[in-house]
């Protein structure tokens, strides 16, 4: 690894404040539920000034944040599997919001280190990303995912990270979805507000089920949305190389790096099934009819082009 490129003795740190660690408690910031570290630290997130070359890749949780983290990486290194394990993805493409408990640096921490340009991560809804983003004309690819599917997804995810609130009951965490109680805030506001300004924005839009259904295509846009060119075979190799299996055995993507008081693989590995359609294992008849009807009225008012099965 770059020396220069570690985290600031990351797991160290995490392991002196081991002791202060636990399902921390949400705050909200402008309506939208956030850890006290993130909510309390609020101002230094939102007043973060990027660079124009700087590139974000936002998110609502699970939705395959860390699948275009590795295609972005690996396009903008052609490809060079040595350069892309360099570091593990959160060093590589730093979290901005992140915070923790000092001394575990923060996101903000982690991007005074780096020279532009920089591919960071949000899950931040449109309303709270950082207004120097806009101004500055940065490029934003957004990965939206099925709504059953994420929500599965972030169950189990809730499960094994320890420093999330804790999940509770299926019963319960469905609803908790519905209401846009989870950490970072409504799923159905968090793809509404991205895809009514991605035209406006210059924001690409991009969905985990048109990944999965052909992952060449998908790589292709986001590449010719970078305004890269790569050859067939390098564009080959990095289907490949972000394909599911590969990236759940590469420890720089797979976050097994991260110490085990934060997340815990034993409970729900993070690379977990990737799939799409998987909800039909949680869902139960009544819940996917409730969840539907509810799904109408929230979505109402947009028509985006949602996938729960390929
Ligand atoms: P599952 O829990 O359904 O398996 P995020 O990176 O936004 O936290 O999203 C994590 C989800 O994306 C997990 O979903 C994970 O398995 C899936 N994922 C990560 N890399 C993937 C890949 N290369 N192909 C398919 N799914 C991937």
């Amino acid at each position: 690894m770059d020396k220069k490129e570690e985290p600031e003795g990351f797991n160290e740190a995490v392991n002196k404040a081991a002791s202060t660690m636990h399902r921390f408690p949400m705050i909200e910031v402008q309506g939208v539920p956030l850890r006290n570290w993130i909510a309390q630290n609020w101002s230094s997130v939102s007043a973060f000034c990027p660079d124009p070359s700087d590139l974000l890749i936002s998110t609502y949780p699970k939705a395959g944040t860390t699948w275009a983290q590795e295609i972005v990486d690996l396009l903008l290194h052609n490809g060079d599997t040595e350069i892309c394990k360099r570091a593990p993805t959160p060093v590589r493409s730093p979290f901005l919001e992140i915070h923790y408990p000092p001394p575990i640096p923060s996101g903000l921490d982690l991007l005074k280190t780096m020279q532009p340009p920089r591919v960071i991560k949000t899950h931040l809804p449109i309303h709270l990303v950082p207004k120097g983003f806009w101004e500055n004309k940065c490029k934003v690819i957004y990965v939206a995912r099925n709504a059953k599917d994420n929500l599965v997804s972030y169950y189990h995810f809730d499960q094994m990270n320890l420093i999330h609130p804790e999940p509770g009951s299926w019963e319960e965490y469905f609803h908790k979805f519905m209401e846009g109680k989870l950490h970072w805030g409504s799923w159905y506001d968090h793809v509404k507000g991205y895809w009514k300004e991605r035209e406006e924005r210059n924001i690409l839009y991009i969905f985990f089920e048109d990944m999965k259904e052909n992952p060449r295509r998908e790589i292709v846009r986001i590449m010719q949305y970078l305004g890269l060119l790569l050859s067939d075979d390098i564009i080959d190799k990095i289907v490949e190389l972000t394909s599911f299996n590969v990236m759940k055995e590469n420890p720089m993507a797979n976050y097994t790096s991260i110490p085990k008081v934060i997340f815990d693989h034993s409970v729900s590995p993070f690379m977990r099934k990737g799939e799409v359609g998987d909800w039909a294992n949680y869902f139960t008849p009544a819940q996917s009819q409730m969840f539907d009807e509810d799904y109408a009225r929230q979505m109402a008012e947009v028509d985006i082009p949602f996938r729960t099965s390929i």
